[in-house]
């Protein structure tokens, strides 16, 4: 990692600046405030601090410093925030790749955007000259509105098979490049063609607004209805949602995603004031779609045909946003109707209704279990739900829920999901949601104290690292007791006054002293406090080393006796009773 790229453009890009992109700030005694976009909340718990380079949320603990907020809100590498930034700020990342390989993936990714940016302009030109009179009469006909043909940027792609194909060619594009980027198609003897035509184009697009891949509707008879751009080095089916772009501005407002099958639905949920909609592009709904949704609202409204396909569908994506500690409810349409359908016909106030009876996402999915499944299906169910939860709080939320939707004792529930967990615990962490065996207690206890009391030296040196070269001299590294502390305390050490020091800590690292640093922030100690926090870390350094010490002593008295080493065990002994004696 090339840090003084990432200080350069830390240096130049103020974090407020880019979070108010994504969240409300408000300014609360010389720090910003606003809603964290990482967990569900209604009061504002994630706070800004300009000056240091960092956010912190008092709710869930998401910390970091521009960068990671850029990366998670976006769901991009590190990599490819950096970038994006670096393009922002003016930081040129020279020498920052240096592995060929990379260098020319970032180089083939570039062109197939850029490909796609010129067919976008291509099918869009179409859509407006006399060519694409058939794509304006389609969408007249759907009721489209021309607001949200240009919000879209719909297109057409006309009935030729080398309409794109020429046009790309014209601008000096290999035929190749193009089957790579998924707009072209190529058959086996070797010719290359349009992969759209005659189709209504929906450019589908990143989180920056790139266009990386199509959606085509066939506007006459004719199969497939629909046909989207294959997987390219720039698109992965299952990674994006349609219409994501535009509505997360909106999501950011109302907390809320609503989630829908099909690009129609999308325009004419947006057309009829819906904002916050977005699809998940003709595949069952994956967990990186619902992790990019997590990132940006707290609660995701699926909206499903109201049929046994539908209902089924909705079952599992529920689950799946559930999983992910989100809140989800469910709206099921008329049998045989979708969103458009129900707009079109009924307008606004018909699909008001329906979400007026939408249901929590959770009953949801313990009633159809209750009505469709056996008791079988329905423990297997459970079992694997609560195994999978990751996290042990959500696991202790959801199981008093699903014991008692499924009418079970919840100690009947925990022994199906404990008995799946057990095998994948590291084998020295507590137990999750069920009670630790006792030895895992007995063990963990000691262990816990100390690397609580290093998280209090290394709580202190972040927070007045002006006290880091007495420490340094009180020989702090030999009572630090964990590997963790130790490297950190290497790192603490070194580190020079007004350097950015998160760009040289891991993230586990980072996330602990931007915790410590928004300690004292938030409540800084006064001279008084501080003189007594300072001689309780002197004394609790000298108590440590002291017993460290006195261990010492008595394990070679021990080993003397064994050894039956009268001299050594008398130096050794009086060693201990003058320590004692001094120490009294
Ligand atoms: N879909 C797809 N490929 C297909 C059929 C469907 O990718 N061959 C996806 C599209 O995103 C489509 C969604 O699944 O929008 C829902 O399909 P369907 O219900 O058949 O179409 P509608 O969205 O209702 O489209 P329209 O209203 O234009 O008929
Ligand atoms: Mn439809």
């Amino acid at each position: 990692m090339d840090r003084s790229a990432v200080e350069a453009v830390k240096a130049r890009i103020n974090i407020a600046d880019i979070i108010r992109r994504y969240v409300d700030l408000k300014p609360v005694s010389g720090r910003w405030m606003g809603a964290c976009p990482f967990h569900q909340e209604t009061k504002p718990s994630m706070s800004v601090n300009e000056d240091e380079g960092f956010f912190y949320c008092f709710g869930c603990q998401a910390s970091g410093d521009v960068i990671d907020f850029y990366m998670r809100i976006n769901g991009l590498e590190f990599r490819d925030a950096l970038e994006q930034l670096a393009t922002e700020a003016g930081v040129e990342l020279k020498g920052y790749r240096q592995n060929q390989q990379d260098v020319e993936r970032s180089r083939r990714k570039k062109l197939l955007m850029e490909m796609h940016d010129e067919a976008q302009h291509f099918f869009r030109n179409c859509l407006g000259h006399a060519v694409g009179q058939p794509a304006r009469d389609y969408l007249k006909r759907r009721g489209t509105s021309p607001e949200i043909i240009e919000r879209f940027g719909l297109g057409y792609s006309p009935d030729d098979w080398h309409g794109l194909d020429n046009f790309l060619k014209g601008r000096g594009r290999m035929p190749e490049d193009g089957v790579e980027a998924g707009l072209l198609s190529k058959n086996q003897k070797g010719n290359i063609y349009d992969r759209f035509r005659g189709r209504l184009i929906f450019p589908i697009k990143n989180l920056s607004g790139r266009v990386i891949a199509f959606g085509g509707r066939i506007i006459t008879d004719g199969e497939p209805k629909y046909l989207n751009s294959s997987d390219s080095p720039i698109y992965k089916k299952g990674e994006h949602l349609y219409g994501l772009d535009v509505a997360r501005r909106s999501m950011n407002r109302t907390r809320r995603a609503l989630l829908t099958e099909g690009y129609m639905d999308v325009l004419s949920l947006h057309q009829f004031g819906y904002e916050d909609a977005c699809g998940v592009l003709g595949t069952a709904l994956t967990t990186d779609q619902v992790k990019r949704l997590a990132g940006l609202c707290n609660r995701v409204d699926l909206v499903f045909d109201g049929d046994g396909a539908g209902r089924k569908a909705a079952l599992k994506s529920s689950r799946m946003i559930l999983l992910q500690g989100a809140k989800c409810r469910v709206v099921l349409l008329p049998e045989g109707k979708d969103v458009d359908d129900v707009l079109q016909e009924h307008g606004r106030d018909g699909f008001e209704q329906c979400l007026d009876n939408a249901r929590d996402g959770l009953d949801f999915c313990l009633k159809t279990l209750r009505d469709d499944f056996s008791p079988r299906e329905i423990m297997d169910w459970a079992g694997s739900f609560l195994s999978e939860l990751k996290d042990p709080a959500l696991a202790a939320f959801f199981l008093p829920r699903l014991a008692g939707g499924l009418g079970l004792s919840e100690a009947e529930l925990r022994r199906t999901f404990t008995g799946d967990r057990a095998p994948a615990r590291g084998r020295n962490e507590p137990a999750p949601a069920a009670s630790p065996a006792p030895s895992a207690v007995r063990k963990a206890a000691p262990r816990e104290k100390e690397s609580r009391n290093d998280r209090t030296y290394l709580t202190f040196c972040i927070k007045y690292p002006e006290y880091i070269p007495y420490l340094e001299g009180q020989e702090m590294h030999s009572v630090l007791s964990t590997e963790w502390a130790r490297a950190l305390w290497e790192k603490l050490r070194v580190m020079q006054p007004g350097e950015d020091a998160l760009s040289r800590l891991n993230p586990e690292e980072k996330s602990f002293f931007i915790q410590c640093r928004n300690q004292l922030a938030e409540n800084p100690l006064n001279g008084q406090e501080l003189q007594q926090e300072w001689s309780f870390i002197c004394n609790s350094i000298y108590e440590t080393r002291k017993k460290a010490y006195l261990r010492y002593l008595r394990e070679n008295i021990r080993l003397a006796q064994e050894q039956g080493d009268r001299a050594l065990l008398e130096q050794y002994q009086r060693a201990y009773q003058e320590f004692l004696g001094r120490n009294q």
